[in-house]
């Protein structure tokens, strides 16, 4: 069968080693918070290596549209903030594929006067939002969804502080109550059984609000006014994550990322691979506005990647690495193992379903839970058709698995990694050796 590649599919070759040297683009969780509370402080924001993907650009737009004045150049984004009072928009705010968006901003803009409605596509408008008009409505806030889900109409609200405890690990939830709390008086208190990513945290305080943490909850004081900040943006280790798996498979490859975001709430993925014994090296660590950064070196063991279990707190710290993981799953002697992992099922696409659907395509035997899946070593997968389900990191996991399959693999909605990464298959090219 001879394939061809066209706008939204792409074809993938087995690779015979990964080598090289790569500087990715902003991470994605961090450029939403930059761009989101810039849009709001005072003064002007300037960020480098800003998140090159369509979802930040979501946040982008709708802080323009909400009044920021947003100057786009080659080597920054600098954001001109409405120093507290958002403007409301005759037209809805369109947050595209992107549910940091929606959450985020929903809890931005609950306590500003006036109204507004955020809408997203398809598969933003399946996802579930009754998890952050819950808190906010405690706070007072006027949500109206429509039978849990977007369009999300706030008409803006005074809110009261509250004290509340995330029923689901959410960081996004946990950053709407967190942004609602900075402009309400007093404190606003957010508990979480598992501490998940805590980019918000650090942002607010480097835009200077009053930011205080214990072990498993954090608080903010209500009605400081933020003020602009100038951060590059480190890279993102959720995209390096596709290229570190790729490299963990093949004996004698070597890999080094420059500026990578190492923040210990994200950076899991590293220890999950030291425990199916590849070689993780890191040098270089830094701070920048709290955020650490650094440079990794991956190396592949000689005799193959063994097998780990995913559960519990791991399980939702890894969440945006899974799919990868379980992808090369075959590969590994033991397997991989994944539960507790039932938000998967909520992503861009019922992520569970569709790792257990394209594995099995490639010829291999996997088990699916509610809340996860069993994927047995020691197989060797062939080429497939894959169908992305337009989910970006579906698209760019089963590239990661094409490249040590027998034959080519067509990606099916492979355009979808825009959505994080544009960049993804022309360093992927770069990388490989044929
Ligand atoms: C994100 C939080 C996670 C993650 C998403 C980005 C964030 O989502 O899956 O890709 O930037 O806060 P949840 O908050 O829904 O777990």
């Amino acid at each position: 069968m001879s394939l061809t590649e066209t706008s939204t599919e792409r074809i993938i070759t087995p690779a015979r080693n990964i080598l090289g040297s790569l500087r990715l683009p902003g991470d994605k969780s961090i450029s939403h918070r930059y761009a989101l509370l810039g849009g709001l402080a005072h003064g002007t924001t300037r960020l480098t290596n800003f998140s090159t993907g369509a979802d930040c650009a979501s946040s982008l737009a709708c802080v323009e549209a909400l009044g920021a004045k947003v100057t786009r150049s080659a080597d920054a984004i600098e954001i001109e903030g409405v120093a507290g009072a958002f403007r409301p928009t005759e037209k809805p705010l369109d947050c595209g594929n992107s549910g940091s968006t929606m959450r985020m901003l929903s809890g931005l803009l609950a306590p500003q006067q006036g109204s507004f409605t955020l809408i997203g596509d398809a598969s933003l408008s399946r996802r579930p939002m009754e998890r952050v008009r819950k808190p906010l409505a405690q706070m007072g806030a006027h949500i109206d969804l429509t039978e849990g889900h977007a369009p999300v109409t706030i008409h803006g609200a005074k809110l009261n502080s509250i004290d509340y405890t995330t029923p689901v690990p959410s960081a996004q939830v946990k950053s709407a109550v967190l942004f609602a709390g900075l402009q309400t008086s007093g404190t606003t208190t957010v508990r979480e059984a598992v501490r998940t990513r805590d980019h918000s945290e650090l942002a607010l305080r480097g835009f200077g609000a009053e930011v205080t943490r214990t072990l498993d909850s954090v608080s903010i004081q209500g009605l400081p006014q933020l003020q602009a900040i100038q951060a590059a943006v480190p890279g993102d280790i959720s995209s390096a994550a596709f290229f570190l798996c790729a490299a963990a498979l093949f004996p004698g490859s070597n890999l080094v990322f420059d500026s990578l975001g190492l923040n210990p709430t994200r950076a899991t993925l590293l220890d999950a691979l030291t425990a199916l014994g590849a070689h993780i090296g890191v040098l270089n660590l830094e701070e920048k506005n709290g955020e650490l950064v650094g440079t990794v070196q991956v190396n592949a063991p000689r005799d193959g990647l063994t097998g780990t279990t995913v559960s519990g707190a791991l399980a939702a710290q890894l969440i945006d690495e899974l799919p990868v993981l379980a992808a090369i799953g075959p590969y590994t002697k033991n397997g991989i193992r994944i539960r507790d992992a039932k938000e998967l099922r909520v992503k861009e696409s019922d992520r569970i379903a569709l790792v257990a659907e394209n594995l099995r395509a490639m010829g291999a035997e996997v088990i699916e839970f509610d809340d996860g899946l069993d994927v047995p070593g020691g197989q060797q997968l062939h080429a497939a058709e894959i169908n992305s389900g337009g989910d970006h990191r579906i698209a760019m996991a089963f590239s990661v698995a094409a490249l040590r399959a027998t034959g080519q693999t067509l990606i099916r909605g492979a355009e979808s990694a825009a959505i994080s990464f544009p960049e993804f298959f022309g360093l992927l090219e770069q990388v490989i050796e044929r």
